[in-house]
């Protein structure tokens, strides 16, 4: 082998030589200066949470939604959300048909007014006004009727056309309105205690109320889920307490 005498083997190389020629000074350089350790490798549990994702990029994203998913979250769990059923919620909801006439809160205009006790004049018992709001004025004036309400009603009794000569739209579905009974319940419920003046906590309307316009009224109920009509209610439920009057779908005389 040679390689044991090269550098000796050498000596009169001319310097020239030595200094163009890197590729055999290299070597001798990379002898001199201790090249650095290898840098140690990581134990491999702390590759892998090197490699790992961080957070996902869409976390934010998500994460930015959550105070809208609470609003709503207790939106739904309030309890005004859940009062949107029954006969008061169905019924605001209704009276956006009779606004227009009657005026948003019952104040009047092409219709009568109702606020401020009007229509309970009228009507003292829920029954007849359900009844003329499914008829409307003009069968009354087919049935020669001279008065829709009470007969005796404090500031006088009301004629069909006798306001503005125009006649009360029929709302139940024999006379071609578009209402469901349950909503005309509803309908009758907001502008009786929503718009009228009855105050459901009051002695003289804290029944009526219960049984015909609460959360809780049966009458609603059956109504709406059609297991009894304006012509069959009276005899359905005349086991309560007070026994509802009838309503029916014909124009007659209130009772
Ligand atoms: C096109 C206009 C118009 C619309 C819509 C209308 N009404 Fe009427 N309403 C009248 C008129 C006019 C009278 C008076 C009837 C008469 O003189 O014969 C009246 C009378 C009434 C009365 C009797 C009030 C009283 O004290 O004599 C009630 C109750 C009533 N309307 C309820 C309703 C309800 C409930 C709705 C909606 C479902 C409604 N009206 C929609 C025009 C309207």
């Amino acid at each position: 082998m040679l390689s044991g005498g090269t550098p000796s083997a050498e000596p009169s190389a001319s310097k020239e030589v030595a200094k163009t020629s890197t590729s055999s000074a290299a070597p001798a350089l990379a002898a001199e200066v201790a090249p650095p350790p290898p840098p140690r490798p990581d134990p491999a549990y702390v590759v892998a949470a090197k490699s790992r994702r961080k957070i996902p990029f869409w976390a934010m994203a998500t994460l930015s939604l959550l105070p809208v998913w609470a609003f709503f979250y207790l939106l739904a769990v309030s309890p005004q959300e859940r009062e949107a059923s029954g006969p008061m919620a169905i019924g605001e909801a209704a009276y956006g048909a009779c606004a227009s006439c009657h005026g948003a809160a019952g104040q009047g205009g092409a219709g009568r007014v109702l606020h401020e006790g009007e229509v309970l004049k009228t009507f003292p018992h829920i029954e007849d006004m359900l009844n003329f709001v499914y008829t409307g004025s003009q069968p009354y004036v087919s049935a020669n009727l001279a008065v829709y309400g009470n007969p005796d009603r404090e500031g006088g009794a009301h004629a069909p056309l006798s306001y503005n000569g125009n006649a009360m739209p029929a709302q139940g579905e024999s006379w071609g309105g578009g209402l469901s009974n349950y909503e005309i319940l509803g309908v009758v419920c907001h502008e009786r205690y929503a718009i009228g003046g009855a105050d459901p906590k009051s002695e003289q309307w804290a029944a009526e109320y219960a049984m015909w316009c609460s959360e809780d009224s049966e009458i609603f109920a059956a109504l709406e889920a059609g297991s009894v009509d304006f012509e069959t209610l009276a005899e359905t439920f005349s086991m309560l307490e007070t026994p509802p009057r009838e309503v029916g779908t014909q124009a007659r005389p209130s009772k």
